[in-house]
């Protein structure tokens, strides 16, 4: 789908890190966009810094009608959605034993359950007017999942599994689907967690938002099914679905054992 002046975006999860940098980006390229999250401020902060004309969503992924009044709201004041971002997302990492069950019930219900919201109610609009894209913002969790991550990695290959499904149901349409799986990137998404973090995780090499945002942009004008960024991402899926035990010897050397604990 080609992005130009007019065309349309409502992002989830767009009041900082990656969809606030994949906003700046849309908007550069004079792209209206639905800035949607819960910080409102932050949401006004940014629409008032970008060029160009924004609307501001206050929007609880968690919520159906909360997400299905964003979308309407901006469907209505924007004339149309052209682009449709489910992006939202939060992490609590630790061992799962020691993790209350209120923090794996909660990434579910705002990274996969909040992705299936932002789709159910944004998809009708772009397939009745045969044109749009969607984007998923997955994560290379889904495509080998971490210790300490297994709850946050399961929500991440739910993405994976809908969206690739439904890039194939969407054929003809003229809606298609592209989804994104970013290694480490360096935003706030870990803040709240930076001194428990487990060793394997390397926050000191995280990429940029913004490049990370290009490639979601040149992606959805390519059509292409997936984004791996970094490149790195693809090797480790590549080598993970070859071979699982590969894969845990490739992690080990390059993240240390406790990223891949057992050799069986
Ligand atoms: N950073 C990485 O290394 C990385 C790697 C792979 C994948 N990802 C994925 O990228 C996406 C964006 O994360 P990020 O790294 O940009 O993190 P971030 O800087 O923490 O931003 C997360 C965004 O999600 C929004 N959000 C959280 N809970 C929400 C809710 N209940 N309703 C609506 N919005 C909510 C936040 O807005 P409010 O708090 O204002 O609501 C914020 O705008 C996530 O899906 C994450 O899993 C990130």
């Amino acid at each position: 789908m080609e992005i130009s002046p007019g065309t349309r975006a409502f992002i989830t999860g767009a009041s900082r890190g990656i969809g606030a940098s994949l906003a700046a980006a849309l908007a550069a390229r004079g792209v209206t966009v639905g800035l949607a999250a819960r910080s409102t401020e932050q949401l006004k902060q940014l629409a008032d810094d970008l060029p160009g004309e924004h609307y501001v969503l206050e929007c609880d992924v968690r919520s159906d009608e909360s997400v299905r009044e964003a979308i309407e709201s901006f469907h209505q004041q924007a004339g149309g959605i052209e682009l449709l971002v489910a992006n939202a997302g939060i992490t609590h990492y630790g061992p799962f034993r020691d993790e209350p069950l209120s923090n794996a019930l909660e990434m579910s219900e705002i990274n996969w359950h909040g992705t299936l919201r932002t789709v159910h109610y944004g998809l009708p609009y772009m397939l009745d007017r045969g044109r749009g894209q969607v984007v998923v913002i997955s994560s290379g969790a889904a495509l080998r999942s971490f210790p300490w991550a297994a709850v946050y990695g399961g929500t991440k290959a739910a993405q994976r599994l809908f969206a690739e499904a439904l890039r194939h149901e969407l054929s003809g349409t003229g809606v298609s689907l592209t989804t994104i799986y970013p290694g480490e990137i360096e935003t706030s998404l870990h803040d709240h967690e930076r001194e428990t973090m487990p060793d394997w995780y390397r926050g000191s090499d995280a990429a940029p938002p913004a490049e990370l945002a290009a490639k979601i942009i040149e992606a959805v004008e390519a059509d292409r099914r997936a984004v791996y960024f970094p490149p790195i991402v693809r090797l480790l899926q590549l080598v993970h679905n070859i071979s699982p035990k590969t894969g845990d010897a490739m992690l080990r050397r390059l993240r240390g054992g406790t990223a891949a604990p057992r050799k069986d």
